[in-house]
């Protein structure tokens, strides 16, 4: 049975989250420019976002609604397990937490916080294609009968969405949202002695996704299409529906 949608609640953030999402999203415009793909770029300005202010969620959530047919909901501040994850997935609603890291965090903080989201995220979600993707993602996950199974979507779903590359001519750009909302782990996946492997389902399921540290390696799609292929030969080899 599907989670219920939980809706984000509104905050009244102290002037000091404010200067937090303004300072963060001043350096991250600046380091996003030449690396991240071309849908993050295309689909950034139609968020709408102020960079001075903090999102009003429920704002956020009425323009993706009109764009593509998605919405936010609460990510109650924790990590949700892949189910969960998942289950927000297949009802297009995306996640998002309500916090903001604190100024002594603004390198790095554990929890996906709300700059990483928003900034991170929800740009390919203006993009049908995306939105259609992700509902596909969660169409196979909800499949999982075995433990392993739903470990390989969310692995899929990590080196693609969260830290993934994607072929745009002869370059290789930034797709995923935990790169492009993480000043460090950007510039050290961009290093070129950093390996990109082409993305295969053997060698992504069998990596594990660091969430603390650096990855020592990356993978990268030909192409958007590339991830519906991807979704596709998964749902064949282990006999769900496409
Ligand atoms: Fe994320």
């Amino acid at each position: 049975m599907a989670t219920m949608a939980i809706s984000v609640p509104i905050i009244d953030y102290p002037a000091e989250d404010h200067e937090t999402w303004r300072r963060l999203c001043d350096r991250q415009l600046d380091l996003v420019r030449n690396v991240a793909c071309q849908d993050f770029h295309n689909g950034f300005p139609k968020l709408g976002l102020d960079f001075t202010r903090i999102p009003d969620p429920s704002v956020v959530s009425a323009r993706l609604d009109s764009l593509t047919g998605w919405t936010l909901v609460s990510a109650q501040n924790k990590f949700l397990d892949a189910k969960e994850w998942f289950d927000h997935l297949v009802n297009k609603r995306f996640p998002v937490t309500d916090y903001i890291r604190r100024p002594h965090e603004f390198d790095f903080c554990e929890l996906p916080d709300l700059f990483h989201e928003y900034f991170g995220h929800l740009s390919l979600f203006t993009h049908q294609h995306f939105a259609d993707i992700s509902e596909h993602f969660g169409r196979i996950a909800v499949q999982a009968e075995t433990e392993k199974q739903l470990l390989d979507v969310a692995r899929i779903w990590w080196f693609i969405f969260e830290v993934g590359f994607i072929k745009e001519g002869d370059d290789l750009k930034v797709i995923g949202g935990a790169l492009l909302s993480s000043p460090g782990e950007l510039q050290h996946a961009c290093r070129p002695e950093v390996p990109k492997h082409p993305f295969t389902i053997d060698h992504v399921t069998a990596t594990p996704g660091m969430y603390y540290t650096y990855h020592d390696f990356y993978f990268y799609l030909e192409s958007v299409e590339q991830i519906h292929d991807i979704l596709d030969e998964y749902a064949r080899r282990e006999s769900m529906q496409p």
